[in-house]
């Protein structure tokens, strides 16, 4: 996601426009712009890197304009640089436009687009919707608008200005926000409220399919299907703080709250049900180099480690490919056999981590293919890569990873699709696994809605235990060690992550009445296992708090607590399963009084050794 504003109105507009993309930098941060409607002309002015070089860059500029659009960009399509950030205008630089969000058919639309002469500059899905909008503009702005709005697929919020009308900007959102500030003979519309609060308190909410026609002193709005509509003006009273978080304690919950609109990010585009496959263009070239691989390594630290471990077990039961999965810390200094036939996938949520870095550097020295799943586009280790997936997850900004692990699972589960399909899955197989896929997102969304209560209740149980125990078996045994992380790096607690049968190896020896030990025991192939690794803790007088699936009546007879999660496909239920983990570790920590969003020692990117 990224931020974006315009204004109109009485005053210049460079200030409002700046400050509210001040304000919007926790939304995405990697470039910047801004375009100022002047007597003659559009003024652009764009740059890689925060907010504050754009403001350095303008800062000389007698810039003097009452319209105008700005942008800080949080990258989905096209490396962070200068050309790629926005604004974007189309061929004469009449029209310029802001966006965000993810335009599914862009391809589709450029090629469209250049058939008909138009000259693009930048590599992003964004730059489509200017010229989208100059090829059906006969002077009437909107009516060109909405023409471009039905040839567009995918997600959008977006602000344009135009030299062929000055006297207003026009706003339209289809599943990204946008909200518009009514103040005194002027008006600022923006991604959130943060970029509007300290100029109004009077706001109005576009709908999906909305288009808003703005100038300094008149509002028009008109629906995606009712022809106009009459947008009801509320006033707001929140905190700048509380709207950065949109209104959540902890960036972390809002993430944890994000994760199911961020699935559908992640598989925006790349599903094909008709062929029951996935579709992922950013590794085209290397499809049949995976789909022939000998050996797949995967390589990550911390949680991007335990999403690589549940990728090992998907692609091994979807594609039969042999996995294996490394620690990037533990790969770059041994001397790792890698064979022609091995790919490597490199797992990192920022880009930036130096065990992984190094890692793929010491794989690219072997001659090995190397693949990257990212979510910060442009990071280091997305370009090092000879090819990769991005996730989409936006900026994670608390500390403790949560969407962005889902996101990687995610792209994982749509990999061993892929090339499950490729080496012995049945198309009908691979629809099922496309159905099952699609459900997730509200899956999520229903466990949101109700587990909270629940959750807060055992937080408030278990918060002073010192120590944790974290089963699971299969797919969710990297859960369990997800689980066991997330507990120990925002509430300090220990905890450890096993599998299940593991216990009797060793950990079993911890197990008395002082030790909550958290089972995943979904309906799968090995519950009766996991039931049995339940009642030898019983035996012992372990509390167990049990992760289970609905419609499971036995389960509650052998546990303390329970948690239910709906049904799903085997391969899938990490998706589901970590989060109630992610909420019993937030609710803990939030109990014990501590920092979450920056937990003692911990750093969001580990850039050194
Ligand atoms: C996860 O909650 C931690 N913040 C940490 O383990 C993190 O996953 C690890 O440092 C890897 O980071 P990356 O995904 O950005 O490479
Ligand atoms: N998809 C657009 C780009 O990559 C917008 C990204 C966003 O909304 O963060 O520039």
């Amino acid at each position: 996601m990224c931020g974006i504003v315009g204004y109109i109105g009485k005053n210049n507009a460079v200030k409002p426009l700046i400050d509210g993309l001040y304000r919007l930098e926790y939304r995405g941060y990697d470039s910047a712009g801004i375009a100022l409607l002047t007597q003659d002309n559009i003024f652009l002015k764009k740059v890689a890197g925060r907010v504050n070089e754009l403001d350095k860059a303008i800062r000389n500029e007698p810039l003097q304009s009452h319209i105008g659009i700005a942008h800080t960009r949080w990258a989905t399509h096209g490396v962070p640089n200068d050309i790629n950030a926005h604004p974007h205008t189309d061929c004469k630089n009449q029209i310029a436009v802001v966006h965000n969000g993810i335009i599914e058919n862009f391809r589709t639309l450029k090629q469209f687009l250049v058939k008909k002469g138009h000259k693009f500059q930048s590599e992003t899905d964004s730059e489509v919707i200017p010229h989208l909008i100059e090829e059906f503009y006969d002077g009437d702005l909107m009516a060109a608008v909405r023409k471009a709005c039905s040839y567009i697929k995918g997600t959008y919020g977006f602000v344009i200005i135009s030299l062929a009308s000055p006297g207003y900007i026009i706003a339209s959102r289809m599943g990204s926000p946008l909200v518009i500030g009514r103040g005194k003979g002027e008006y600022i519309v923006a991604s959130d409220l943060a970029a509007i609060i300290s100029y109004t308190n009077e706001v109005i909410y576009l709908k999906d399919g909305d288009i808003a026609e703005i100038s300094s002193d008149h509002l028009r709005v008109e629906g995606c299907e009712s022809g106009m509509v009459f947008p009801e003006i509320e006033k707001v009273n929140l905190t700048l703080e509380q709207i950065e978080r949109r209104g959540y304690k902890h960036f972390m919950l809002k993430e944890i709250y994000e994760q199911p609109i961020i699935l559908r990010d992640t598989i925006r585009g790349r599903l094909n049900y008709e062929d029951g496959i996935a579709r992922l263009n950013g590794i085209s070239n290397y499809i049949e180099d995976l789909r022939d691989a000998d050996r797949i390594i995967i390589i990550a630290c911390g949680t991007s480690w335990h999403a690589g471990l549940i990728g090992e077990y998907m692609i091994e039961s979807l594609a039969e490919i042999p996995v294996e999965v490394e620690y990037g810390s533990e790969f770059r200094y041994r001397r790792p056999v890698l064979k022609k036939g091995t790919i490597c996938i490199v797992v990192s949520q920022s880009g930036e981590t130096a065990d992984t870095l190094a890692a793929l550097r010491e794989a690219k020295r072997h001659g090995a293919t190397v693949l990257g799943i990212c979510n910060v586009v442009g990071s280091s280790i997305a370009r090092e890569t000879d090819a990769g997936i991005y996730i989409h997850a936006g900026p994670e900004i608390g500390v403790a990873s949560t969407k962005a692990f889902m996101g990687q699972i995610m792209t994982f589960a749509l990999l061993s699709l892929l090339l499950g399909r490729l080496r012995r899955l049945s198309v009908d197989e691979g629809r099922d696994i496309i159905n099952a896929i699609e459900k997730i997102p509200d899956q999520l969304q229903s466990l949101l809605d109700k587990l909270p209560d629940k959750i807060k209740k055992l937080a408030r149980t278990f918060k002073d235990h010192r120590n944790f125990l974290y089963l699971g078996r299969g797919y969710n045994f990297p859960v369990a060690l997800e689980g066991a992380l997330k507990l120990k790096e925002i509430s300090y607690i220990h905890a450890e992550g096993y599998p299940a049968a593991e216990m009797k190896h060793g950990p079993i020896a911890l197990i008395d009445k002082n030790m909550p030990v958290v089972v995943i025991a979904i309906k799968d192939a090995i519950y009766d296992k996991v039931i049995s690794n339940i009642e030898e803790i019983r035996a012992r007088q372990g509390i167990v708090i049990a992760v289970g699936s609905e419609g499971d009546t036995q389960l509650k007879k052998y546990v303390d607590y329970v948690i239910y999660v709906p049904e799903t496909m085997d391969h899938l239920y990490p998706l589901l399963t970590i989060l109630p983990l992610q909420l019993l570790a937030y609710y803990i920590a939030d109990y014990r009084g501590l920092d979450v969003d920056k937990p003692r020692n911990l750093a969001k990117s580990v850039t050194v050794e």
